[in-house]
Order: structure tokens, then sequence, then C-alpha cells
């Protein structure tokens, strides 16, 4: 696995930029990009890993834009070896009809146009340099999972995973290989956004996080370690199973555990 040279898209906060130091961590380079030069800066400054990091700015739901990224990966470190469609965006848990169109418009283009046509450009370019793995990040409702107030984020996300599961056929026999990485639930700005402006129902939420969720540094190392090991295109690492749901449930009485402790819902 030494070298091996990693795309995050969305790596400057959150999951994505803990992928990119357990990456970093495991041998790896790694490229990231977020929305603007001020995040991109600031998480390679937290990086601190000199001519083993770089990145640009880049916006997921311009294809041109991912294209720029892929330019300079290139540019820099000669090919991508692994390209992580990781940047998300959340929406208030609302019903659908208070949701603003502008909202659904930007989760989609985020979540869904975001991973397709980072997966385009990563799999163009890994057909010219002949190899490479694409993974997309699932989401609530990937799996099918419904809920009310969830209809943007989980629709845009069962849709990620249908696109996904679609390039694994189509990749079918070449060598760039595709797969789904789920984090589970995971204590970032994502999550606690979803609760802005009510305080009260992520007051409720928050118990069940506490008792289902993780924070970054507790899941980063376990995706990082499973997603440079597969072999397997179609491979989906899935990091909070039913068994281990169902076992943190049962032993939810026995453990103290706080993963929010530092997050204030919209501060982000
Ligand atoms: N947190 C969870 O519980 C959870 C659970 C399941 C799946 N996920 C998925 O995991 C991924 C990461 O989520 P997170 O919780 O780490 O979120 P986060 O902390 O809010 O980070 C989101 C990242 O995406 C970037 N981003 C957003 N819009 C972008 C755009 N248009 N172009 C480029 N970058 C963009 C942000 O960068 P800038 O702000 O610098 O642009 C930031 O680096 C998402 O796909 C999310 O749906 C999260």
């Amino acid at each position: 696995m030494t070298g091996r040279v990693v795309v995050v898209t969305g790596g400057t906060r959150g999951i994505g930029l803990g992928l990119a130091r357990e990456l970093l961590a495991r041998d790896c380079r790694v490229v990231l990009c977020g929305r603007s030069e001020e995040s991109v800066r600031g998480a390679l400054a937290r990086l601190d890993a000199g001519d083993r990091a770089t990145g640009v700015p880049a916006d997921v739901t311009s294809r041109a834009s991912l294209q720029a990224l892929w330019d300079h990966a290139v540019a820099t470190y000669g090919r991508v070896d692994v390209w992580i469609n990781n940047a998300g965006v959340s929406a208030p848990r609302r019903p659908l009809t208070e949701v603003a169109p502008e909202t659904v418009e930007s989760v989609f283009a985020t979540n869904t146009f975001g991973a397709a046509n980072g997966s385009v450009v990563a799999l163009a370019g890994m057909q010219r340099q002949g190899s490479g793995w694409i993974w997309n990040m699932e989401g609530f409702g990937s799996t099918g999972q419904v809920q009310a107030g969830m209809a943007t984020y989980g629709a845009s996300k069962r849709a990620v995973t249908y696109l996904t599961e679609t390039l694994v056929k189509e990749v079918r026999g070449s060598d760039v290989k595709v797969g789904l990485l789920s984090p589970g639930i995971v204590a970032t700005d994502l999550l606690v956004d979803d609760y802005a402006g009510d305080p009260e129902a992520f007051e409720k939420a928050r118990k069940i996080f506490n008792i289902l969720g993780d924070r970054v540094e507790t899941v980063t190392p376990w995706l990082a370690e499973r997603l440079l090991r597969a072999q397997k295109s179609g491979t989906r690492v899935a990091w909070l199973t039913t068994p281990k749901a169902m076992s943190r449930f049962l032993t939810a009485g026995l453990r103290k555990r706080d993963i929010f402790a530092d997050a204030t819902p919209g501060a982000a």
C-alpha cells in the first residue's frame, strides 16, 4: 500500500479530513479539496504533511472543477490510485414541503451529482492509467432507511448507492474498481447542522447518537485501513452494522458517552 496517491473530495473537515490524516499515516500521499482557498489552506496546515499532501479549491457540483482537481493531482504526484467522493452536505430535518427549493438543489448537486461528477472524472483518468479505485460515500437513506424529515438527504444518498452499484457493473472486466464507504453516525458539522435552529430536537437526537455514533478519530482509521486493503470491486465498507448497533443498544446502560461534547447546532 506504500505511496498510494489518494484524492479526498471534501477533505477540509470532518470525515474527509480524518480520512486524509489516516491515509497519510499509512504512507499515502493525499490530494484534497474543499470549496475555498481558505478551507484548503487550513486543512493542509492541520495535516502538516509537507510535500506528501496538497490541495486546491474545487466544487464537486462542477465536473470541470473536479477535472482540474484530477489534473492537479497528476501534475503533483504523477497518478491517482484512489479517488474518494466524500464531499457532502445535509438538509434541515423538515417535511419536504418546508425545505427551500435551493436547499433541495444544493443537496442533490453536492451529494448525488458530485459523486457522479467525481466518478466520471476519476474513471476516465484511471482507464487511461490502467487502474485505480473509486469510493463513494453512503449516508442515511442509502440502504433504504426512510424517516420523516429526511427526504432530501436520504434520496440524494440512496441515489449515490444506486449510481455506485451501477458503476460496479460498468467497470467489470477492467482494472478500475468501485466501492462504497458507510461511516455510520459521526459527530461532524454535517450531523449537527441538520438540527440548526432546533436545539430541542438536537437534544433528543443526541441521546441516540451517543449510543450509535462515534467521533471522526474512531471511525476514520478503520475506514482507511479497509479501503486500502480492499481487493474486490463492489466492496462495501460499513462501520455501523446491524449487529454492532444492537450491541450498542444492549450495552448503552454501561457506557457514558458524549461524542458531541464540543458541538453547537448551526455553529459551523
Ligand atoms: N457525519 C455523519 O454522521 C455521516 C454519516 C454518513 C455519511 N456521511 C457522509 O460523509 C461525507 C462527509 O461528511 P461529514 O460529516 O464529514 O461532513 P462535514 O464535516 O460537514 O464536511 C463536509 C466536507 O465537504 C466539503 N464540501 C461540501 N460541499 C462541497 C462542494 N460543493 N465541493 C467541494 N467540497 C464540498 C466541505 O468543504 P468546504 O466547506 O471547505 O467546502 C467539507 O470538507 C458526506 O458525504 C456525508 O454525507 C456523514
